[in-house]
């Protein structure tokens, strides 16, 4: 069976799609990257074409020969599917001739159970302190019932604000080998290649005042939250989305509720200043409601999407079902280059399975990949992953969220992370 080589970063499945399909602007880089090229070095290259066609945001700093990587196994099955990506990072390390020191610390629930809050001072120290941050994922019903500053979300977004990692950017992208994991007809979603750009630090999420009040005269309670987006949020976000769009299809659409939503009034308005920066990309506006259908009815007809914290959580765990599983998906949260990036699952901690070795390793794997890309300049070392992932998927090994009915017809039987590992490491060392 061909091997396809998938790039996750850029989205791209080059042996179907051609080389040079969708590379644009090999030269550009956008607001992130621009900054994390001159914290780094000044000279790092987009060298080849099939480089620039995977760039998305070129982030990478400097080659070194060892790097220190923050990892954050967090809670359910962040420790098994963390421990995987360990063993397949160090084994191209080792390919590539250079090492990673991983500093494992606690975030989440396991950081509660620990320390008793969810982000550690000395958690969030560790991380800026290092090249690069791998986070597998964390939460779980054990700490759903603490007040909400104490619950392993806030975690999450500490690290987030942290690190000010205001971009997050989610691939999703079919994969030949999965397209019958998909629930929707194969011939919507073979070729579906999608970035989704999503602002990370403002938004709902953030925005004051907000609480759980009870009110004396109408003798109940209410709750509120504020959807604020000052105007320097929107630009630098649109700005990615923009620089990202170029570097793939040229084609952005930013998903707002500006019929309804003053908040989305101002973030149209802006991300409609910001295209006569970039007048070699294609803007279009959808509302979010429409937007959510389309992406069902056909996801084919998006290239990158750029919106907001609330809206691009649920857009981007909608396209990701688009491909099948969210046991493959990665996902990269960038800041202004001042400092490391975060890489993580899209999935949560799937307290369901956890323990149980059921869960799907790759989407930690291929954060792993877009984590030598992006924070640590070994795009080959990168390539090689993604690589090994499609080999691995070609000989028909699969977890059980991707055995797909005709493999199930054959008596393929699932494997569990540890194994799914295994065949990870063994195709690297081949
Ligand atoms: N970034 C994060 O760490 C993050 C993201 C989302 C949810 N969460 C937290 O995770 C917990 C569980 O949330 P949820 O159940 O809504 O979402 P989830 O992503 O954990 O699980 C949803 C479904 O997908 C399956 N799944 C997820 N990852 C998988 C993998 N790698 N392999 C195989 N199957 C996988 C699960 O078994 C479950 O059936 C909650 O506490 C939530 O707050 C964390």
């Amino acid at each position: 069976m061909a091997l396809f080589v998938v790039s996750w970063l850029a989205g791209r499945v080059d042996a179907r799609a051609g080389s040079s399909a969708r590379a644009r602007g090999a030269g550009e880089c956008g607001a992130a990257a621009c900054a994390g090229r001159s914290r780094r070095n000044a000279s790092v290259r987009p060298s080849s074409r099939a480089r620039a066609a995977r760039s998305v945001v070129m982030m990478a700093g400097a080659k070194k020969s060892a790097y220190k990587v923050a990892l954050l196994p967090g809670d359910g099955i962040g420790p098994e599917i963390s421990a995987v990506t360990v063993d397949v990072l160090n084994g191209v390390a080792r390919k590539f001739g250079f090492s990673i020191d991983f500093q494992e610390a606690p975030v989440g629930g396991a950081a509660i159970d620990a320390t008793g809050v969810p982000l550690p001072d000395s958690t969030l120290e560790l991380c800026k302190s290092s090249d690069s941050v791998l986070l597998a994922c964390i939460g779980g019903p054990k700490w759903d019932n603490l007040e909400r500053h104490l619950r392993p979300e806030s975690g999450l977004l500490g690290l987030r604000k942290g690190l000010g990692l205001f971009a997050n950017l989610r691939p999703a992208m079919t994969v030949p080998q999965l397209l019958e994991a998909s629930s929707l007809k194969p011939e919507v979603v073979d070729g579906v290649n999608i970035m989704v750009v999503r602002e990370l630090t403002g938004d709902v999420y953030f925005g004051t005042p907000k609480g759980i009040e009870y009110d004396e005269e109408r003798k109940e309670r209410k709750g509120f939250s504020n959807m604020i987006y000052w105007e320097h949020e929107v630009d630098r976000i649109a700005r990615v989305g923009f620089e990202t769009a170029r570097k793939r299809g040229g084609k952005l659409c930013s998903v707002d509720k500006a019929n309804v939503l003053d908040v989305s009034q101002l973030w149209r308005e802006r991300v409609t200043e910001i295209s006569k920066e970039y007048s070699d990309v294609e803007l279009s506006h959808m509302y979010v409601d429409n937007c959510a259908m389309q992406l069902v009815r056909w996801p084919k007809q998006f290239d990158t999407i750029v919106t907001g914290n609330m809206f691009g959580d649920i857009l981007s765990d909608q396209a990701s079902m688009l491909v099948g599983s969210l046991g493959m998906l990665p996902s990269a949260s960038l800041g202004d280059g001042s400092g490391p990036g975060m890489f993580e699952p899209v999935h949560g901690s799937a307290p369901d399975i956890a323990g149980k070795d059921l869960a799907n390793p790759i989407a930690c794997v291929l954060s792993g990949a877009m984590m030598l890309r992006y924070d640590l300049d070994q795009a080959e070392a990168a390539d090689f992953i993604e690589q090994t992932v499609n080999a691995v998927l070609d000989k028909g090994i699969r977890t059980s969220d991707i055995l797909s009915n005709d493999l199930k017809a054959k008596n393929i039987e699932a494997v569990g992370c540890k194994a799914m590992g295994a065949a990870l490491v063994e195709q690297l060392s081949k």
